[in-house]
C-alpha cells in the first residue's frame, strides 16, 4: 500500500520545533501539520462554550465535534488557551479523538512533517526520521516573549517563563503520551544554535536514514 513519508518533530514549547518542521516540509516537499493547533482548537472550543478543561467528558465532546474553522480561530495562541490545551491534552479520549486525523495527514501522499509532543512516540512510532528539539527554559521563554512582542502582545518575561514551566511540567508528567524523546530520535538542543544550524543538523540526519 502506498504511503507517504513521515518525519516526526517533537519538543517542548518554543524550542524551535515549529520553525524546523515547516522548513523541513518545504525542503522535502511534504505537507506540514502543527498538531499543537488541534489541542489548542479543542481548548478554545471548550472554553468558548463555557466548559472546564479538567472535565474529560466535555473535552472529548469538543474534540469529537472539532470543525476546520476551529483551527482558524484568532484566540488559539492566547495564554489561557495554551494552558487549557495542555490540560485537555492529558485526557486519553481527547488524544484518541485526534489520532485518526493526524495519521490520515501523514498517510496522504507525498507524506508530512508533523510537529508536536508525541508524534515519534505514539502517532507515528514508525516514522522515517524522528527529531526531538529542545532548549533551556530561559532561552525558550525569551523566544516566546519575542514572538509575542512581534505580534504586539504585551508579554512579561517572568510570567511567560513561569507559565511555560507549568505547561512543560504538565506535558512531561502526564500518564498518557508524556513529552519525551522517541527511541531512535535525534535530540537537537537549540539553546546555542541558530535556525540554519538546526535545519542542517536535521537534514544530515534525515538524509543519513536514506530518505
Ligand atoms: O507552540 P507551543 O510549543 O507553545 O505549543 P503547541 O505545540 O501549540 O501545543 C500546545 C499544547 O498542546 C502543549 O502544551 C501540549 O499539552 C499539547 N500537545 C500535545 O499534547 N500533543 C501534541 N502532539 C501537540 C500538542
Amino acid at each position: 500500500m502506498a504511503r507517504g513519508r513521515v518525519i516526526a518533530v517533537d519538543g517542548p514549547a518554543a524550542s524551535g520545533k515549529g520553525t524546523l518542521a515547516r522548513r523541513l516540509a518545504a525542503h522535502y516537499r511534504l505537507n506540514f501539520l502543527d498538531t499543537g493547533l488541534l489541542y489548542r482548537a479543542v481548548a478554545a472550543r471548550l472554553l468558548g462554550a463555557g466548559g472546564e478543561p479538567h472535565d474529560a467528558v466535555a473535552a472529548e465532546a469538543a474534540a469529537l465535534s472539532l470543525d476546520p474553522s476551529d483551527l482558524k480561530r484568532a484566540d488559539l495562541r492566547e495564554e489561557r488557551v495554551s494552558q487549557a490545551a495542555s490540560i485537555v491534552a492529558a485526557h486519553q479520549p481527547v488524544r484518541t479523538a485526534l489520532l485518526k486525523y493526524q495519521r490520515a495527514v501523514g498517510r496522504t501522499l507525498p507524506g508530512a512533517v508533523l510537529d508536536g509532543r508525541d508524534i515519534g512516540t505514539v502517532v507515528f512510532p514508525d516514522a522515517e526520521a524522528k527529531l526531538f528539539v529542545t532548549a533551556s527554559l530561559e532561552v525558550r521563554a525569551l523566544r516566546r516573549v519575542k514572538q509575542l512582542r512581534e505580534k504586539r502582545n504585551k508579554a512579561i518575561g517572568s510570567r511567560v517563563l513561569a507559565e511555560m514551566k507549568e505547561r512543560d511540567a504538565r506535558d512531561g508528567s502526564r500518564a498518557v503520551a508524556p513529552l519525551k524523546p522517541a527511541d531512535g530520535a535525534l535530540v537537537i538542543d537549540t539553546t546555542d544554535l541558530d535556525a540554519d544550524e538546526v535545519f542542517h543538523q536535521a537534514v544530515r540526519f534525515i538524509d543519513s536514514k536514506g530518505g
